[in-house]
């Protein structure tokens, strides 16, 4: 035998690397976007918005990153430029292009540090077994004020883990909600360095946030479809469950929660939309996975926090009506302006904005913590959309991870002081 087929055979049957060639060819096709642009438009009409967005039913061709009263981000296909300019032209708006071709951003996307064995150490984006292994180490480093938790299953039966930190008996509790929405990466890369930051950090300060508070920290909770965006499509939103009523795969786990479900246009009932709520609520596992964790545990929990990405937003209940504030709006208003003003005194001087989802956003039904404020009774309860706000949108490059991280923590440490300051943080607040 020559010394090349043995060399062959070797690296055929050889565990790891026959593993991985074999998982390579099973796989899905990677999905790229070479020559895909995203555009920033700024409309002033409804009308205008209306006949923009209707271009996202063109599903290979358009994909929506980001949405609100004034201004949207498209992400288009290079076949779709025609079309794209004509419609610009017939509506009459003005597009700036902030992406020039995503797939070129996806590629380096990670270039702080390319090394593949790298420690964890928040330069660039890990995969869902780098989590799990981390994960596992801070668990057994820090046994005594760590334990760790299953939610429950995902559809493809993956264990959806969290974390909870507890120094000690009668903290009230804090939930982190992280990367729901797949593709928002920066979610559980900020989650993950909280985590070690709550555990490592000798800051006086940091010291005294980790250890008064219960954290349950989930920092993915959509963990099929993160796998899938690091294995198959980088910019997948949803879950990955079929539908029996269409060829479209999967649901907006952020509609599917059992709280005013598709109620005043907040979702779509259309399975090819990015907004699609579902055939019923709860049908994602992993949304009644955290109904059926969060529900048990509600009393001990005083905050809820989703983390998503992106626009630099905090965003307070209602998401099903701007017509209605909750009963204390008021207050959620000044603890998201204590976060807001926390992060914008850093050096970065990054600036939040602040609103009820619905108010500043767009109708949105169903999400975690409208769910968390009207059904489980967790009155500080908000999304927090992280950076940036059109750059590079859900392709943040990994050098962004600790800036945004650093804020995020500033900015919990600033709502957690405000939400004590107006009676939230009792072990469970006595309500009137
Ligand atoms: N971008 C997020 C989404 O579309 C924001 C949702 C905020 N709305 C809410 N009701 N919490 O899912
Ligand atoms: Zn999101």
């Amino acid at each position: 035998m020559k010394l090349y087929e043995l060399l062959a055979i070797i690296i055929l049957i050889a565990p790891t690397n026959g593993a991985s060639f074999l998982k390579k060819r099973d796989q899905e096709k990677k999905v790229r976007y070479d020559n895909y642009s995203v555009f920033r438009i700024k409309y002033e009409t409804s009308l205008q918005r209306q006949s923009l967005l209707e271009l996202t039913n063109i599903k290979q061709s358009f994909k929506l990153w980001r949405d609100d009263n004034s201004e949207c981000n498209l992400m288009v296909a290079p076949s779709a430029m025609p079309l794209f300019e004509e419609r610009l032209r017939t509506v009459n708006v003005t597009a700036e292009m902030f992406i020039e071709n995503v797939q070129d951003l996806i590629d380096h996307e990670n270039e702080a540090d390319t090394r593949a064995d790298a420690t964890f150490g928040w330069t660039r984006y890990y995969n869902l077994a780098e989590i799990d292994a981390w994960l596992d180490t801070m668990l057994a480093a820090y046994p005594d004020v760590t334990s760790g938790f299953v939610l429950g299953q995902s559809y493809e039966g993956r264990d959806i883990r969290g974390l909870l930190i507890s120094y000690k008996w009668g903290n009230p509790g804090v939930f982190i909600e992280s990367n729901i929405h797949a593709r928002e990466w920066i979610t559980s890369a900020t989650a993950t360095w909280l985590i070690n930051e709550l555990l490592t950090s000798k800051d006086e300060l940091v010291r005294e946030l980790a250890e008064s508070h219960d954290w349950y920290i989930v920092p993915v909770l959509n963990v099929d479809v993160f796998v899938y965006t690091h294995e198959t499509d980088r910019l997948w939103r949803k879950t990955r469950q079929p539908s029996r009523i269409s060829d479209c795969v999967g649901v907006d786990p952020n509609r599917n929660y059992d709280s005013h479900w598709m109620e005043n246009g907040g979702a779509s009932s259309n399975p090819c939309d990015e907004t699609y709520a579902g055939p019923q609520p709860f049908s994602e596992p992993e949304i009644k996975a955290m109904s059926d964790f969060v529900s048990i545990l509600k009393d001990k929990i005083n905050v809820m926090l989703a983390f998503h990405s992106y626009s630099q937003l905090l965003l307070s209940p209602y998401g099903h009506t701007a017509e209605e504030f909750p009963e204390n709006y008021a207050d959620l208003m000044q603890v998201a302006k204590a976060y807001s003003d926390a992060v914008h005194q850093l050096p970065y001087g990054t600036i939040y904005k602040y609103g009820s989802s619905a108010g500043i956003l767009y109708p949105a039904s169903g999400a975690t913590n409208d769910w968390a404020y009207n059904e489980q009774d967790i009155k500080i309860s908000y999304t927090i959309e992280f950076r940036d706000t059109g750059n590079f949108g859900f392709v943040l490059p990994a050098a962004f991870i600790k800036p945004n991280a650093e804020e995020t923590l500033i900015g919990i440490m600033a709502l957690l002081a405000e939400s004590k300051k107006l009676g939230y943080m009792e072990p469970k607040y006595t309500r009137n």
